[in-house]
């Protein structure tokens, strides 16, 4: 019999990908199944994030809440992955001893490894270090094709933006080749993919090699137009001081290469950018989006925020407040600051109050979500081109695709046949965070 697996997901994309990643090994190499109870499990993962909130006490109340149910199964093992325990492994060890494993985001390949050991010894297990690259060649390959498949192509960040944990916990950038990449894409698309995500935390410094010679994320991306089944191709995070003239370019030469992109901007203030070691300023990143549009006049954008960042005062937050209405951003995301051990912001004093962070973020993402939801009632009328991903989550008589500009449509089909498909849609109505629509092939 399957033994049972449970993982809870804090945080980011890269944190979902990675989860998905640890059942698919510990299927395949312990025998593990997913279950969506904490009760019924045999093993319990927690993969944590610490890019904003109070990451570790939040990991401690968890484990808090998961040694009731081990005190009644004694059997069950409690591991910790991801950012938390990359920073915090020992004093997690130290603090619960209710925990069996704890491993980081670049050796998460050695988990059933670290489960058999703690079995065996019957003592718990720590890996938290970095091997380069081991991760992906120890992963299974692709047993099926979602309609759209994320493809971690490197890992690390060596950008250092001040606020930021994110190099401290997954390390420097590390890049997977282009062949291998390639041979990826490949499977994932026999098994039905048609749509790319490559991720990363800075994809545009991707320097996998191609033949043996360093290669870039445009002819990585030129590469993956070529793939048969192939349809649609997006990339999170760029990063847009390394935003290459030969990726604007791609956007001409790649028909594949969806008309959206994630390009975090963070601020709208010159002087805070500085700060924030974003090494971009409010002039470069709008020449940056004026040369795309010369390509593709109709490329949306859309951007993370800070506010709040030490230092920043009601003119900053107004620059802010001023570059969405140049850009007019779509759908996008937007944080309050706070401080992360160990960065380099967190020498500064965090001197915004909470309450004026809070009115900030709400009159920022007051107006994101009305510009956002002014794109999407533009739609209504239009005919999209839209992939199919799979049932409605609302309604399961209805299917439910995705834009080019990544927006839910949901609509009316006969049976399944159409998941995995590129579709027209003619939109019909725009609601606050989907779209509804007709089939119009
Ligand atoms: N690699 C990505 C970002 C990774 S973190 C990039 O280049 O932008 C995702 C987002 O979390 C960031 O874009 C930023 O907006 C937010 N973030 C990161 N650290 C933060 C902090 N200390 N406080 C608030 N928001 C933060
Ligand atoms: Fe973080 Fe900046 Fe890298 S936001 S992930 S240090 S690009």
């Amino acid at each position: 019999m399957p033994k049972k697996l449970y993982i809870k997901t804090h945080g980011c994309q890269m944190n979902e990908y990675d989860s998905e990643k640890m059942a698919k090994i510990l299927k395949h190499e312990e025998n593990f199944e997913l279950t969506s109870s904490e009760h019924e499990a045999d093993l319990i993962i927690l993969n944590t994030c610490s890019i904003r909130e109070k990451a570790q006490e939040r990991v401690f109340h968890q484990i808090g809440r998961w040694r009731k149910i081990k005190d009644k199964k004694p059997n069950l093992k409690i591991a910790i992955g991801g950012c938390v325990a990359s920073q915090e492994g020992d004093k997690i060890m130290k603090r619960a001893p209710e925990v069996d494993i704890v491993f980081g985001p670049q050796s998460l390949h050695r988990l059933p490894e670290l489960y058999k050991k703690e079995q065996k010894v019957k003592k718990a297990q720590i890996d938290i270090s970095f091997p380069k690259l081991e991760k992906f060649s120890h992963m299974p390959a692709p047993d099926k094709g979602e309609p759209s498949s994320f493809v971690s192509i490197m890992e690390g960040c060596n950008k250092y933006c001040s606020f930021c944990v994110v190099p401290m916990t997954r390390g420097h950038e590390v890049s997977r080749t282009v062949e291998d990449i390639v041979e990826e894409v490949k499977i994932l698309s026999e098994k039905g993919t048609a749509e790319i995500h490559y991720l990363g935390q800075n994809v545009n410094n991707f320097k996998g090699t191609y033949k043996g010679e360093i290669s870039s994320l445009a002819q990585l991306i030129e590469l993956t137009g070529k793939i048969d089944g192939i349809e649609r191709i997006r990339f999170t995070t760029s990063h847009p001081h390394e935003f290459k003239d030969d990726l604007v370019e791609a956007y001409a030469n790649v028909p594949e290469l969806v008309s959206h992109v994630h390009l975090p901007i963070q601020s709208g203030s010159d002087r805070i950018l500085k700060l924030m070691r974003r090494r971009y300023d409010t002039d470069k990143y709008l020449k940056l989006i004026e040369k795309i549009k010369k390509i593709r006049p109709d490329m949306s954008f859309s951007s993370d925020f800070i506010v709040g960042f030490p230092g920043e005062t009601e003119e900053d937050f107004q620059a802010t407040m001023d570059i969405v209405e140049k850009v007019k951003f779509d759908a996008s995301y937007s944080f309050i600051y706070s401080q992360r051990p160990n960065t380099p912001a967190s020498q500064m004093e965090d001197d915004v109050s909470e309450e004026v962070k809070k009115n900030r973020l709400d009159l920022l993402q007051d107006r994101l979500n009305q510009i956002a939801f002014g794109y999407s009632r533009k739609l209504v009328g239009t005919t999209q081109n839209c992939l199919v991903m799979g049932l409605s989550k609302k309604d399961p008589g209805q299917l439910q695709a995705r834009t080019i500009c990544d927006r839910v449509v949901n609509f009316q089909a006969d049976g399944y046949d159409l998941i995995g498909q590129l579709v027209n849609i003619q939109i019909n109505e725009a609601l606050p965070n989907s779209l509804r629509g007709v089939l119009n092939n």
